[in-house]
């Protein structure tokens, strides 16, 4: 799950699928990182925390890394959340492998439609929970994947 800071969007995403595929009892790994560098060890947005608390996803143990090209190595599917992070990822891609990976995370909630999880940091509290809901309904698709894999 790849996000810009690692402290909002990608966080929350990591929560909700490492607790669903802990819940599946599927042997898959969830991590997330940003590409940018700013945030780099910080715990999620204080927000986020509390919203992702509030639907039984608590990411307060999580801290904010880098995303780097060892993850292609190391990930099979690589989920950004926007255009932006898209460019970012693919920039780091070293051959059609690892550009293969690379997927906007709601084109498996809304095939093709290449919609972008908003970035709510700027926003209000609303704009936390439209995420949750968006992140949700996305990582219950890539579950049910994961299940009939
Ligand atoms: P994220 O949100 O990419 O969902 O973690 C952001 C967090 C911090 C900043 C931008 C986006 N920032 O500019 O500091």
């Amino acid at each position: 799950m790849v996000c810009l800071g690692n402290i909002c969007r990608s966080p929350l995403a990591d929560g909700i699928l490492r607790k669903k595929v802990t819940t599946a009892a599927l042997d898959v790994e969830v991590d997330s990182a940003g590409t940018a560098s700013h945030h780099v060890g910080a715990a999620p947005d204080l927000r986020m925390q509390s919203t992702g608390r509030s639907f039984g996803y608590p990411i307060n143990n999580l801290r904010a890394r880098q995303f780097e090209e060892a993850d292609f190595d190391h990930f099979d599917r690589i989920y950004v959340m926007d255009e932006s992070n898209l460019t970012n990822v693919l920039q780091v891609a070293r051959n059609d492998l690892d550009r293969s990976k690379v997927k906007l995370i709601l084109n498996e909630s809304h095939p093709g439609q290449n919609l972008e999880v908003p970035d709510p940091y700027y926003g209000g509290e609303q704009g936390f929970i439209d995420v949750f809901n968006l992140l949700d309904e996305a990582t219950d698709i890539i579950i049910n994947q994961l299940t009939h894999n």
